[in-house]
């Protein structure tokens, strides 16, 4: 497997800009009143990203309907909620319309919650149950043991080829999360990637050179789609050139 497209920011304030303007390049698709959809990210990464982004002239916000690609099991106003940071951050600050943002229900049983989010996808997308829904673009972190959405390494989700959310048990964390599944992921039009930390860099150069152990991170390989990895300089600090 080649190395994944990457590139290097000096930090991470950097990577945030230019993130913000590679999302919203894609969100600006809604020229002509063409529906985009993203998923968006937890974490602390995104969040100078989100501010940055709610800033942007020229997307039009009701076109764009808002996923996430995962989700803790809690409710959506607890501090750890992905929703309520994206809300906070994001979505309080632009004109979307409430029918666009499409929640993970983080607060019921996450096994009725993934599958709900299932069926939404598929409402959504219009995809039948044979067809996986294309996102315009899925925004990525990876936590420090290379894990993505709630793609953690060990657990049942990863080999999960057919249902597009699960609930996953977590039992390095002691908890459940709600998570979109590598097929998803895979069917992307665009994965972004945003990396930041050299707690990172270990985990980074596995994934995106494919080498040796590559953890979870490192099996998002959108086909056709593109993939572009965001890092800061202290993440990318051990891949080449
Ligand atoms: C979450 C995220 C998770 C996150 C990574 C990186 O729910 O926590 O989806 O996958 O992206 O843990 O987080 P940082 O951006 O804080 O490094």
């Amino acid at each position: 497997m080649d190395t994944a497209p990457f590139r290097t920011l000096p930090d991470v304030a950097t990577l945030q800009d230019e993130a913000a303007r590679i999302v919203a390049g894609t969100l600006k698709q809604t020229a002509d009143g063409q529906r985009v959809t993203i998923a968006l990210s937890g974490g602390s990464t995104p969040v100078r990203m989100h501010e940055l982004l709610a800033g942007i002239d020229g997307i039009d916000w009701s076109q764009v309907h808002v996923f996430w690609g995962d989700e803790r099991t809690v409710p959506p106003d607890h501090d750890e909620s992905n929703f309520r940071m994206a809300r906070e951050t994001l979505l309080d600050r632009v004109e979307i319309p409430s029918q666009n943002i499409h929640r993970m229900r983080g607060e019921i049983d996450p096994e009725q919650a993934a599958n709900e989010y299932e069926q939404e996808l598929r409402e959504v997308f219009g995809t039948g149950r044979t067809e996986v829904p294309r996102f315009d673009i899925v925004v990525l972190g990876m936590g420090a043991d290379g894990h993505t959405a709630s793609l953690f390494p060990g657990t049942s989700a990863l080999t999960e080829r057919d249902r597009l959310a699960v609930a996953n048990e977590v039992p390095q964390l002691d908890t459940v999360r709600i998570t979109l599944t590598f097929p998803v992921l895979n069917a992307a039009r665009q994965v972004l990637f945003l990396v930041a930390g050299a707690d990172k860099a270990d985990p980074a150069r596995q994934a995106i050179v494919q080498d040796g152990d590559v953890p979870p991170a490192g099996f998002v390989h959108p086909e056709p789609g593109q993939l572009l990895w965001l890092l800061d300089a202290a993440a990318g600090s051990q891949l080449p050139g």
